[in-house]
């Protein structure tokens, strides 16, 4: 009950508000005043009388060191904001009537805080972070920043950006070390890796090479120690076996240093081997 009439009574209140009747309704540049609608002070003015039945409002400029922003019926200006030079701070925009003056740190400062009361020395940006100009002539935060992927920093310096990492390919080279926010690439020269494919390359060629040369020496002597066995009256059973012992002969003797071996062992090992067959 209690708070029905309370809601009650608040509309009843609101309603009075919205009813029109005595109150009067005047243009955005005016206010009311007394029944009446009176005329506000423009920018960089303030109010020194209101109206009455015959007298428009009375209105006059800002006193020296006050600024007034807005239309207004105030009776006062607003005095200007005042760099204080021991807190870093120096005139960016002087003020006027209308305006505010607008303060910002020395050279070499940048704002403590949002509100920037006052000013702290600038720091050498770190390494991984570079000097921003921009933020610098600004004097709102710290001119540094993080180096952005594909730049780097790697000197503590008060004036020093992020510089590109080198372009290898531009130089016609191959990267050898990624870069990092604190280290420049690292090219090396792009022959080095086709000489590293070369290389290989040019080993089997002539190990196959080399190799070949070898088979054809050690069959061609093979074939004449066949010979001289059979010169030799040794025929009989190992002139069955001939057709195998030339396929197995090159790749022994091969093993054996690759160099051709003293006729007489070879002979003697060969056929110590067969009868343990
Ligand atoms: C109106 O105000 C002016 C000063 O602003 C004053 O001189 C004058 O007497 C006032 N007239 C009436 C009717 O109040
Ligand atoms: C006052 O200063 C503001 C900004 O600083 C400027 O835009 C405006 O024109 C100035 N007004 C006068 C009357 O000098
Ligand atoms: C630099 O890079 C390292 C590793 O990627 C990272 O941990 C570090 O936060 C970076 N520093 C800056 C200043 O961005
Ligand atoms: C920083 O990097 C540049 C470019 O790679 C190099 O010339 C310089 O010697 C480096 N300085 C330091 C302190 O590492």
């Amino acid at each position: 009950m209690k708070r029905l009439g309370l809601v009650g009574l608040l509309g009843a209140a609101l309603l009075g508000c919205w009813e029109p009747g005595d109150a009067v309704t005047c243009f955005d540049k005016q206010y009311e005043h007394k029944g009446r609608c009176c005329n506000r002070c423009q920018p960089g003015e303030k109010l020194v009388s209101e109206c009455n039945g015959t007298e428009h409002s009375v209105c006059t400029r800002c006193e020296s060191g006050h600024y007034q922003q807005s239309w207004t019926k105030e009776r006062h200006c607003a005095p200007h904001d005042i760099c204080e030079d021991n807190a870093g701070l120096v005139v960016k925009t002087q003020g006027n009537t209308t305006h505010n003056t607008v303060c910002q740190c020395q050279s070499g400062m940048h704002c403590s805080d949002r509100s920037c009361q006052t000013c702290v020395e600038n720091q050498p940006c770190q390494l991984g972070f570079g000097f921003v100009a921009a933020k610098a002539i600004a004097q709102m935060s710290s001119p540094c920043e993080p180096c952005a992927e594909g730049t780097f920093s790697n000197i503590s310096s008060k004036t020093e950006p992020c510089h590109p990492w080198t372009s290898c390919e531009e130089k016609g080279l191959v990267v050898k070390v990624k870069g990092t926010n604190t280290s420049d690439v690292i090219c090396e020269s792009g022959r080095r890796s086709s000489i590293s494919v070369l290389i290989p390359i040019t080993a089997a060629v002539i190990t196959c090479f080399v190799g070949l040369c070898l088979y054809c020496l050690v069959r061609r002597d093979s074939r004449r120690r066949v010979e001289m066995e059979i010169e030799a009256g040794k025929p009989g059973e190992n002139l069955n076996q001939r057709p195998e012992e030339t396929d197995d002969l090159p790749v022994q003797e091969t093993l054996l240093g690759g160099q051709p071996v003293a006729q007489e062992d070879g002979k003697e090992s060969r056929i110590s081997e067969q009868e343990r067959l």
